[in-house]
């Protein structure tokens, strides 16, 4: 099939088992055109969690996707490609963290939603890269485990100075991998350009950074913003529709090492196979599934 006849037939499939695809915006450009909802993970388990639809194609890593049936256990939730996975949430164990809850008995448990369910489980409550620094806040311990991610649990530290964060030392291996050296080799190539990064960067990264945000608060500053330059700082998927939907505006990628394998495992060829057979559909326990639960839907009462 060439890929017109595949869309067509992926529409088709859609059509026929009720099904919505949404896709993160680091996704294949292909993907993101075909996806009915494009945004990050806040965005997309916000929507997960409210949708009326039997079937929601996650085209994602197996975090997101376990993410939507945790909120959605009535929907049959598929990911097209099983093996994409995030390194990052794959760093830390419910072991571990069961662990450092017994060494911080007095502290809140954060858990970035890049982790898994039985992760989620052991946790007081979620955050995304969002809505990480409101939901710190809005704890009333003044002691916070985070994981797994060091780098996002440092700028919450940062901005959430009355909290003393107790940081696991996870992290992206796609947005940790940029040095500072790189970027401000970058900044003065385009020394009129404004540097958009995302927190999972590393922390020097961030503090040279102009605004620090989520793949969706970067791509609604680059497009509420006077300035018509930019260097983006997160996963080069965002390009897409940032070219798109800003064409007098220039961007440039911090980095050519910007790229995560796993997000780019997804083709529109894995959509059209999981919707035919209806394959590869995420199930998560109903015990860790409930408590998971719990933990993003304190997140969810608070953001929204
Ligand atoms: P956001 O979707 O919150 O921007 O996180 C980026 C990410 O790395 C997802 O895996
Ligand atoms: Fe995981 Fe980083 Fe890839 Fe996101 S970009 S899925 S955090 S490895």
């Amino acid at each position: 099939m060439n890929k017109g006849e595949l869309v067509e037939k992926i529409q088709e499939l859609k059509r026929q088992k009720n099904a919505v695809i949404v896709a993160h915006s680091y996704q294949i450009d292909d993907v993101q055109e075909i996806a009915d909802v494009v945004g990050d993970s806040l965005a997309l388990s916000q929507y997960c969690a409210r949708t009326d639809y039997e079937v929601i194609v996650f085209c994602g890593v197996h975090f997101m996707a376990e993410s939507a049936k945790i909120l959605s256990p009535e929907k049959i939730v598929l990911l097209p490609e099983l093996q994409a996975g995030c390194p990052m949430a794959d760093m830390i164990t419910a072991e571990d963290l069961r662990k450092m809850k017994e060494q911080h008995p007095q502290a809140a448990v954060v858990c970035y939603i890049n982790s898994s369910a039985e992760v989620k489980a052991e946790s007081d409550i979620c955050c995304t890269s969002s809505n990480a620094i409101k939901i710190v806040k809005s704890i009333k311990e003044k002691d916070i485990v985070f994981v797994p991610d060091m780098n996002l649990g440092s700028y919450a530290a940062k901005m959430a100075p009355e909290k003393n964060i107790i940081l696991w030392e996870g992290f992206c291996v796609t947005h940790h991998r940029i040095k500072a050296a790189e970027a401000q080799r970058i900044k003065e190539l385009h020394p009129d350009a404004v540097l958009l990064v995302h927190p999972e960067c590393r922390k020097e990264v961030v503090e040279l950074a102009d605004f620090v945000g989520s793949t969706k608060q970067i791509t609604d500053y680059a497009s509420a913003s006077e300035h018509r330059k930019f260097i983006i700082g997160t996963e080069m998927g965002v390009m897409h529709h940032l070219k798109k939907d800003n064409p007098d505006k220039e961007f440039y990628l911090l980095s050519p090492g910007l790229i995560c394998p796993n997000m780019k495992k997804t083709s529109l060829k894995s959509i059209y196979d999981a919707l035919y057979e209806m394959k590869n559909q995420i199930e998560v326990d109903e015990e860790v599934r409930l408590k998971a639960r719990r933990a993003l839907d304190r997140m969810l009462e608070i953001t929204i």
